[in-house]
């Protein structure tokens, strides 16, 4: 969080991913002036993992301030998915800690799949 690039909507968001063998990926927020082109802390943390070798995560966190707890945005939702399980446990936190656990399947059920593409 404290790496946001958020000059515009001055919310900084900070996500991580660790993996099962222990590395740990952060990322943060990125806003540019033309507002739509921007991405989420969620997203720069997947790219890190995903440069990083993926591998089966074990646990996610999200945390912002000026909220109770942050929870990701539905296409981060789809990205997180896409590199996770129904049971991946995903901490949602305030700047304090964390604020409330849940799972990938909580904060998506009934995402798309993409095991029709196969
Ligand atoms: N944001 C995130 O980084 N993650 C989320 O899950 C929700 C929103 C960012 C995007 C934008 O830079 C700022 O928060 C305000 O929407």
């Amino acid at each position: 969080m404290a790496k946001a690039y958020a000059p515009y909507s001055k919310f900084p968001v900070g996500a991580a991913l660790r993996t099962k063998d222990g590395r740990v990926y952060s990322g943060a927020n990125i806003e540019v002036a033309s507002y739509p082109e921007g991405w989420c802390a969620e997203t720069t943390a997947l790219g890190h993992y995903v440069m990083g070798g993926g591998g089966e995560i074990a646990e996610i966190a999200v945390v912002a301030e000026r909220m109770d707890r942050i929870t990701p945005c539905g296409g981060c939702r789809q990205r997180l998915a896409e590199f996770s399980r129904p049971d991946t446990k995903l901490y949602l936190c305030d700047q304090a800690g964390v604020v409330e656990t849940v799972t990938m399947g909580q904060m998506l059920p009934f995402g798309f799949s993409g095991e029709v593409l196969k």
